[in-house]
C-alpha cells in the first residue's frame, strides 16, 4: 500500500510555503541572517511542536517565519519543498503564501514573491513539476490591511492564480472580508478560503455564498450540517483536507475518528494535502499513508482522492489531461 501511495501521481492543493520550513533550514537561515533563535537546537525546535489548537501552532509558526529575510531565503525554502514534493510523485502543486507575515516585519512584497516565483520556474524546468501561487490574507488582521495587500499584489497579477484566507479562524468569519474578495474576483483571481477547520459549518456557507470560493480549505466541520454536505456534493465543491494537521491541531482526537472517509463515501470531492508539513510530521505520502492506515481506504478510494485533486486544481484542461 505504501508503494502504491508513493507511486500515485498526486496534486497538492493545500500547502503553506511558510509551513515547509524545516528546523534544519530554520537554523541555517538564522545563522546566515544573524538571528538568534529561541531554541538551542533542531531537536529542541521539534520538541516544541506540541499543539493543543490552531492558535498554539500559529504563534510558533509566525515566530519561525522571522528567519526568512532575503529573496534567496524564500527561494531556498520553496526549492526545498518542491524537491520533496517531486520525490513523492507530486506532479502539480498550488502553494499558499502569506505576504502579511513578512511585510509586517519590513520585508518587501517583491522580495517574497520574487524568491518563491524563481524557485517555481526552476522546478518546472528541472523537474517538470507545475505550480500555481495563491496569496492568502491573514484573517486575524483587518479587512483594510487585506485590501492594501491585494493592491500591493496587483503588479504581480500574472504570477498569482488566486487568493485565499487563513490564520485564526474562530471570531474571524469570511463575512469580514466580503469587499476584499469581491475585488479579487473583479481582478480575475480564483478564490479559496480556509473554513470549517476549527470554526463552524456556518463559515463554510459564508465562504461559498459571500466570498464565492471555488474550493474549501479543510471544511471538515461541514459534517455538522447535513444540508451543507448535500450542497457540497450537488455543486461538486472540493475540500482540501489535511489529515495530519487535523490530528496535530486536535480537530480530531485520533486519525481513526477523522471524517474524511465518511465524506468521500457521501460523494464529497475530498482531497488529501499536507498543510504545514514541517510542523505536522509529514508531506503528501505521509498524509495519504496515515489516513489510509487509520481509515482502511482501498486503492480505488486513494485513486479517487488523487483524481479529485487534479480535477479541482486550477490547471488548464490541456495540462490536466497530461497530468492525470
Ligand atoms: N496557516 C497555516 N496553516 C494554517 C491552518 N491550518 N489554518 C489556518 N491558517 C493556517
Ligand atoms: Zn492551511
Amino acid at each position: 500500500m505504501e508503494a502504491f501511495i508513493h507511486g500515485l501521481p498526486k496534486a497538492e492543493l493545500h500547502l503553506h510555503i511558510e509551513g515547509t520550513l524545516e528546523p534544519e533550514l530554520m537554523f541555517d537561515l538564522a545563522k546566515r541572517n544573524g538571528i538568534k533563535l529561541a531554541y538551542p537546537s533542531v531537536e529542541a525546535v521539534r520538541q516544541a511542536y506540541q499543539f493543543s489548537n490552531l492558535q498554539d501552532f500559529l504563534d510558533i509558526y509566525y515566530a519561525g517565519a522571522a528567519v526568512l529575510q532575503t529573496e534567496q531565503d524564500f527561494y531556498d525554502l520553496t526549492w526545498a519543498y518542491l524537491q520533496k514534493a517531486h520525490s513523492q510523485t507530486v506532479r502539480h502543486t498550488e502553494i499558499f503564501f502569506d505576504p502579511q507575515t513578512h511585510t509586517a516585519r519590513g520585508i518587501p512584497f517583491s522580495t517574497v514573491i520574487n524568491g518563491i516565483h524563481r524557485a517555481l520556474q526552476d522546478a518546472h524546468q528541472q523537474m517538470g513539476i507545475t505550480s500555481q501561487l495563491i496569496l492568502c490574507f491573514l484573517r486575524h488582521l483587518s479587512a483594510e490591511e487585506a485590501m492594501r495587500t491585494l493592491e500591493e499584489a496587483l503588479p504581480y497579477n500574472a504570477w498569482i492564480a488566486g487568493v485565499g484566507l487563513d490564520s485564526s479562524e474562530k471570531g474571524h468569519p469570511p463575512s469580514k472580508f466580503v469587499d476584499v474578495f469581491q475585488r479579487a474576483r473583479q481582478e480575475g483571481w480564483r478564490i479559496v478560503a480556509h473554513a470549517g477547520e476549527e470554526g463552524p459549518a456556518q463559515y463554510v456557507w459564508e465562504a461559498l455564498d459571500l466570498l464565492g470560493v471555488q474550493r474549501i480549505d479543510h471544511g471538515v466541520r461541514s459534517t455538522d450540517d447535513p444540508r451543507l454536505i448535500d450542497r457540497l456534493v450537488r455543486e461538486g465543491v472540493a475540500l482540501t483536507v489535511c489529515p495530519l494537521s487535523n490530528i496535530k491541531l486536535r480537530v480530531f482526537d485520533r486519525m481513526e475518528h477523522h471524517n474524511l472517509k465518511t465524506m468521500l463515501e457521501q460523494g464529497v470531492r475530498v482531497t488529501i494535502n499536507s498543510d504545514d508539513p514541517a510542523y505536522f510530521g509529514g508531506y503528501m505520502d505521509e498524509n495519504f499513508t496515515a489516513a489510509q492506515q487509520a481509515l482502511g481506504l482501498n486503492k480505488d478510494q486513494l485513486g479517487q482522492i488523487s483524481r479529485n485533486a487534479f480535477e479541482a486544481s486550477f490547471v488548464s484542461e490541456a495540462r490536466r489531461k497530461e497530468l492525470m
